[in-house]
């Protein structure tokens, strides 16, 4: 079995949402950020995220993945299970995938974590609280740490309070371009210059995505969910 296959392997056995497609982008953006930038992932949960970012770290660079989270759930899980702890779960399923050495945890809400932070991120990956205002806290608190070239990307971006973040700041905001989504991430490069031509791309893919999103609520056959994917994918 080649890497990615042996590292998809390890994620289904780790309890979360996140879809084989979109830990194959995690990976693929974490092994591009430089060892000078920092890896930070808002939400956590049990490590799923966690260990396809920091396997695709060892894979490149090396740089270090700040995992935060309280670990005491969002509302919905604090709705489905009652009193939520993550972070043994968490310790286990990091330490199991080898990538304890590159994890640093910070078992806080990402509000009081950025408190004392004070390094340059290359790669942002927000999947904290999905409510509107968290979102946007999540956004407002960590975006001025994102070098110039460094990624964002959200999870669940195509409901609630993620997408009316991503639509306000991305789409419609001045300081990202080279917009592109993978199931529920959308993700864009920081710039300091966003020309005539990156402002019409991004309503080139915001025009893409509500389509997708729109046919994601069909019931289409298989085969045409896979071939309208494939275009979608060809077109961005
Ligand atoms: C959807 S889960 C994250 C899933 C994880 N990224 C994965 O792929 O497995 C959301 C997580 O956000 C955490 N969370 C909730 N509020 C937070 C906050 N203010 N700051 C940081 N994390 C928060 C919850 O404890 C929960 O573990």
């Amino acid at each position: 079995m080649d890497r990615l296959g042996e590292l998809q392997k390890t994620a289904a056995s780790i309890d979360g949402w996140l879809s084989p497609a979109e830990g194959r982008f995690l990976y693929n953006s974490a092994r591009k950020c430089p060892q000078s930038a920092a890896i930070v992932e808002i939400g956590s949960w049990k490590g799923k995220s966690t260990v396809w970012l920091a396997s695709g770290s060892k894979d490149g660079n090396h740089a270090a993945v700040y995992a935060i989270d309280p670990h005491t759930g969002s509302s919905e899980h604090k709705k489905m299970f009652g009193k939520v702890w993550t972070f043994e779960e968490f310790k286990q399923n990091v330490k199991a995938a080898k990538v304890d050495g590159l994890v640093k945890p910070i078992v806080k809400t990402s509000e009081a974590a950025a408190r004392n932070w004070d390094k340059k991120i290359g790669f942002l990956w927000i999947d904290g609280a999905h409510e509107y205002e968290m979102v946007l806290l999540d956004y407002k608190l960590w975006e001025p740490h994102l070098i110039d070239g460094g990624v964002i990307a959200f999870h669940d971006s195509q409901k609630g309070g993620p997408k009316k973040v991503v639509n306000r700041h991305l789409y419609f905001g001045s300081r990202f371009r080279n917009i592109g989504f993978v199931e529920g991430i959308t993700y864009a490069t920081k710039t300091s210059h966003l020309s005539i031509f990156d402002k019409f791309r991004n309503l080139y893919v915001l025009l893409l995505t509500s389509i997708y999103s729109f046919a994601g609520q069909l019931s289409l056959p298989r085969p045409v969910k896979a071939l309208g994917n494939r275009m979608v994918k060809a077109m961005l």
